[in-house]
């Protein structure tokens, strides 16, 4: 980004461009960009000019130029920006960016978070605030949809969309002569595909794009071989679990504990075959990519030329449940009457109790309901496929290993997602089941790159450490621990919950040659080894005395990671127990104690679901 502080300042006599809407989203597992295009199919079709970006896409200091801005944001579990926000929110926020400099755009936010978590809707909520503190004029208050209601974020945006455009067509009556677009028609495609003649040669070598940049990133991964994938669950236990490692050698990728390995999956040869016959394509066909307006950028993840069967196989996300917005376009292709009415219930808002039973709850796929509607998936135009079905999202790890300890390779440790619902065929996660199925003799590379994580350890060696990690929540840990170890930095205190010792007690060989050499001390929790459960909060209210001395005189670093039900809260409360007893404190002084090493980084937690 090229903006300056001062990039805002408000210049005297601006014309503001009518009609024009611009929506720019914050989206981390694409329910945001999904809405934000939601809101620019919405904007067409009320003859608005409509671009649609994510925030670090969009250059910040042409802000002031907006007259109408439409923020959808999401907020991750740790409260966090999405990762395609943050250099925007960093530039919004600086403190010295005048007060009145946005004092001729208008604005709505919109909030996509999951009340299940602490910082519900945080994000929005604060970027709302600084809006108004930079003279930004919002229409309406800001609507904060809910994960966890029932009909999902859908049940607040509904009424919250109908207020918008109500008020926006206050603002900007539609132009004489002009209605609104019908939603029973199909707004032109973001994309036009101009197949080619030649099909692609056999060996279908032309459509991986060659890494050019030094570090990998999302559109230059690295393409890692696979070095071993072992399960370390035993035979009987309920779970898969694998400890995966990738070859990086050459990659020029560094990470630290506490880092993420970002992995791009792709649908299986199989549903590739089935979505193509279903819709009636030709997998080896090539096609040019042509966007329909200057506005559109084209989606730099496909080469070009590419064929049918890549843009299948690696981009357009078959697996995942469909959303309300897919049925909708879906009907306008039906050629039978029957299964229009369908659709169209599915996508009204009538329909929506109809359509969880149908797709939400089952977690019926997206390549699943195309056989359910077979008079309506050969129909459709392939023009349509990008509008039609989002891309396939990368997934994140922790990455398990330390450089320092493996030079050139990554390891993760990923559970195997399967899960039954009233559907015959089991949900299958759609990395974990691919990763799950190579074996390294198979030459499949997989594409990734390495994020920051938001675990921090301090540099200063022999630091104590207190980790705290049940279940697959153990991997940054068994990194950390590593690479301190490779160092010979001792301190290493590990907190390990699972089922039972001799079902997913992971790297339990590796802790015990560092117990052995003096380099961690371990205390386990296996839940299920005996009658009564234990659990990793009750280790640590039992060794209350050590963990005191180790926190408040030894000055010690508190992380937790595990997934977000009752974990955090357990734990973070069987913390403040031991305050409470060790440092004779009350509730108050013990929440205030645990706060302010919250503060201080001193307490940190990484929570999933
Ligand atoms: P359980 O499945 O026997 O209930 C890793 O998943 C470990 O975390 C398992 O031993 C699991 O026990 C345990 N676990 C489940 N809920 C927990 C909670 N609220 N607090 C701590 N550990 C929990």
């Amino acid at each position: 980004m090229q903006n300056t502080p001062d990039g805002l300042d408000c210049p005297a006599g601006l014309k503001m461009a009518e009609r024009k809407i611009l929506v720019l989203f914050g989206s981390q597992t694409g329910t945001a960009e999904d809405m934000a295009d939601r809101i620019g199919r919405e904007a067409r079709r009320r003859h608005f000019a409509c671009r649609v970006e994510a925030s670090d896409s969009y250059n910040v200091g042409n802000l002031i130029h907006e007259s109408l801005v439409i923020f959808v944001c999401a907020t991750t579990g740790q409260g966090d920006p999405p990762d395609n926000m943050r250099n925007f929110w960093r530039f919004i926020f600086r403190r010295n960016l005048p007060q009145n400099s946005l004092c001729r755009m208008d604005y709505a936010v919109l909030g996509l978070g999951d009340s299940s978590y602490p910082k519900f809707n945080f994000i929005a909520k604060k970027l709302h605030k600084r809006l108004l503190q930079l003279g930004a004029i919002p229409i309406v208050s800001p609507a904060l949809g809910d994960e966890q209601h029932d009909l999902g974020p859908d049940a607040v945006v509904d009424p919250w969309l109908k207020d918008l455009w109500n008020k926006v067509l206050s603002l900007h009556p539609l132009p004489p002569g002009l209605s609104m677009i019908s939603e029973d028609i199909s707004l032109p495609p973001k994309f036009i595909l101009h197949f080619l003649d030649q099909e692609a040669p056999a060996d279908n070598s032309i459509v991986e794009r060659v890494a050019t940049c030094e570090t990998p990133t999302e559109l230059h991964p690295f393409q890692a071989p696979l070095v071993s994938n072992q399960r370390v669950t035993s035979a009987d236990h309920f779970q898969d679990v694998r400890l995966i490692e990738f070859d990086i050698t050459g990659s020029s990728i560094q990470f630290s504990p506490g880092d993420v390995v970002m992995i791009q999956p792709q649908n299986s040869p199989q549903n590739v075959e089935k979505f193509c016959a279903l819709l009636r394509l030709d997998p080896k066909r090539m096609f040019l990519l042509e966007p329909q307006d200057s506005d559109t950028a084209l989606p730099l993840q496909l080469p070009q030329p590419c064929t049918v069967r890549h843009l299948v196989e690696k981009y357009l996300d078959i697996c995942c449940v469909p959303r309300r917005s897919f049925f909708q376009l879906l009907s306008y292709f039906s050629l039978d009457e029957q299964e229009k009415e369908k659709l169209q219930e599915f996508s009204s808002a009538a329909g929506q109790d109809e359509l969880y039973t149908y797709c939400n709850r089952p977690r019926r796929t997206t390549l699943e309901v195309l056989v359910d509607f077979p008079h309506t998936s050969g129909f459709v135009p392939a023009d349509y496929l990008l509008d039609l079905i989002p891309r396939i999202r990368p997934r994140a790890f922790s990455i398990a290993s330390s450089l320092q300890a493996h030079p050139d390779r990554l390891q993760i440790l990923m559970a195997v997602v399967q899960y039954r619902t009233r559907l015959h065929e089991p949900r299958q996660g759609l990395c974990s089941t691919w990763l799950a199925s190579i074996s390294p003799n198979d030459g499949v590379q997989i594409p990734l790159w390495v994020k920051k994580g938001s675990l921090k350890f301090p540099s200063v060696p022999d630091t104590p450490l207190i980790m705290v990690g049940p279940g697959t929540g153990v991997a940054p840990f068994h990194a950390a621990i590593e690479e301190r170890a490779a160092l010979n930095n001792t301190g290493n205190c590990l907190f390990f919950g699972c089922r039972g010792k001799d079902k997913d007690f992971y790297f339990q060989g590796d802790w015990a040659v560092l117990e052995k050499r003096g380099l961690l001390t371990l205390f386990t929790a296996f839940s299920r080894d005996q009658d009564e459960k234990i659990y990793v909060q009750h280790r640590i209210k039992e060794n209350a005395a050590y963990l005191w001395d180790l926190i408040d005189r030894k000055q010690a670093y508190f992380y937790l990671a595990g997934n977000a039900q009752s974990i955090p809260t357990q734990v973070a409360d069987a913390l403040k127990e031991v305050f409470q007893n060790e440092g004779t404190m009350s509730t108050t002084e013990a929440e205030q104690y645990l706060n302010a090493l919250d503060k201080s980084g001193r307490y940190q937690a990484e929570t999933w679901s």
